[in-house]
C-alpha cells in the first residue's frame, strides 16, 4: 500500500498534547486497542469526557487485527468522531515499537506517533536505534518516545522477568543524543495483571518518586512517559472472579500514585490491563448469567459499554484529563 502521512487521516502528532499537558498538570491517557468494539469505547469515552488520547497499536495488536485493518480501523474512528460533531485530537501511536522497520511501517501507514523500545540493549544501542528512528519520523513530523530503565511483567509479547529503574544520570545524555520527543522511564510499574503478588491487607512497595524528581531536575519540561499504569481494578478482579475467572492475590498501580504521577513531568499514562478486565469481567458476566445468549452483540455490547465507563472514570479522576480537549 502507498504511505500516508497521518496528516492526511485528522490525526495529530503528540508534541502540542505533551506541551498542553505539561503546563496544565495532567497527562495525556494512552489507551491500547485490538478490535472494533476497544476502540470505539476509548473513543466514545474520550469524546464524552472531551480528553484528548493517544490510541496505542501494539506489535501483536498489528498482527491480531491485520496492520491494513488497523490503519482503517483509526480512520474509521476519526470519521465517526467527526459524525459525531466531537474534535478531540487522536494519535495513533505504535507501542513497544522493537525495530526500525517496523517504526518505519507504522509512520508510512500513517502512525502519527511511535515507541521505540530497545531499552534492554546497552545505552549506546539503544540510543543508536532511537535515533534512526527519530530521523525517519521527524521529516514526517512523527513524535518518537524512547525508553530508559525496563519494566518487569508479562504481555504477550512485551516480556520482562524483572525490572531495572531508570538511572537519572543517564537521562540527559540519552534525550540529547537520540532527540526523542518523550522518555519511558520504569519507577516501579510493570506490565500486566500481575504487577504485585499480594494476600489482601499487605502493603504495596510506592512508587519511586524520588527517581522521576531527579529526572525532572535533570530534563526539566521534557515530556515523561508511564508504562503499566493499570490499578487491576479490584472491583473488576472481584467481578472476574465471581463469575469463574482466576486472578488470584493480585494489584496494580494505586489511582493516588497515578493522580500524582499526572500532575507531575508525566505527559502520557499507558492503560491497557484495566480495558482487558473491563471486557473480560462484562464478558464473563453475561455468559454467566444469561446462558441463553449467542449472540456477541450481546455481550460485546456490555463489553463495551463496561470499558466506555472505565475510561470516562480514568480521564476524570485519575489521569486528569476530562475537559482538556
Ligand atoms: O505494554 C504492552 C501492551 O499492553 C500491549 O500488549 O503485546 O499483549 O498487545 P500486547
Ligand atoms: P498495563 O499492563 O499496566 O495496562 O500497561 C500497559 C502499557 O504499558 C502499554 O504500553
Ligand atoms: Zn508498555
Amino acid at each position: 500500500m502507498s504511505a500516508t502521512s497521518y496528516k492526511e487521516l485528522g490525526l495529530s502528532n503528540t508534541k502540542e498534547m505533551f506541551a498542553r499537558a505539561m503546563a496544565g498538570k495532567y497527562a495525556v491517557p494512552a489507551y491500547n486497542f485490538n478490535n472494533l468494539e476497544q476502540l470505539q469505547a476509548v473513543l466514545m469515552g474520550c469524546a464524552e469526557s472531551k480528553s484528548p488520547v493517544i490510541l496505542q497499536v501494539s506489535s501483536g495488536a498489528r498482527k491480531y487485527a491485520n496492520q491494513t485493518m488497523m490503519r482503517f480501523m483509526a480512520m474509521g474512528g476519526i470519521q465517526m468522531l467527526k459524525d459525531m460533531g466531537s474534535e478531540i485530537p487522536v494519535a495513533l501511536h505504535l507501542d513497544h515499537g522493537d525495530s526500525f522497520e517496523l517504526a518505519k511501517s507504522c509512520i508510512d501507514s500513517g502512525f502519527s506517533s511511535v515507541m521505540i523500545d530497545k531499552s534492554d540493549l546497552p545505552f549506546n544501542d539503544n540510543a543508536a536505534v532511537c535515533k534512526q528512528v527519530v530521523e525517519y519520523a521527524h521529516e514526517r513530523g512523527v513524535t518518537v518516545e524512547g525508553e530508559l530503565g525496563v519494566l518487569a511483567g508479562i504481555e504477550d509479547e512485551v516480556s520482562h522477568e524483572t525490572s531495572t529503574y531508570t538511572r537519572p544520570e543517564e537521562v540527559e545524555e540519552f534525550v540529547e543524543k537520540t532527540g526523542v520527543d518523550s522518555l519511558a522511564i520504569s519507577i516501579g510499574t510493570s506490565h500486566g495483571a500481575f504487577k504485585f503478588q499480594v494476600k489482601p491487607g499487605e502493603e504495596l512497595p510506592p512508587l519511586r518518586f524520588d527517581i522521576l524528581e531527579e529526572v525532572e531536575k535533570r530534563i526539566p519540561g521534557f515530556p515523561i512517559v508511564l508504562h503499566g499504569a493499570s490499578s487491576v481494578v479490584p472491583s473488576l478482579v472481584d467481578k472476574i472472579n465471581e463469575f469463574g475467572g482466576k486472578l488470584k492475590d493480585t494489584a496494580g498501580i494505586p489511582e493516588d500514585q497515578l493522580r500524582r504521577a499526572a500532575t507531575s513531568s508525566v505527559c502520557k499514562i499507558n492503560i491497557d490491563t484495566d480495558g482487558r478486565l473491563a471486557v473480560t469481567a462484562a464478558v464473563r458476566e453475561v455468559m454467566a448469567t444469561k446462558p441463553e445468549v449467542f449472540d456477541p452483540r450481546k455481550y460485546l455490547g456490555p463489553a463495551r459499554e463496561a470499558l466506555k465507563a472505565l475510561i470516562i472514570h480514568k480521564n476524570e479522576t485519575v489521569i486528569g484529563s476530562a475537559g482538556k480537549a
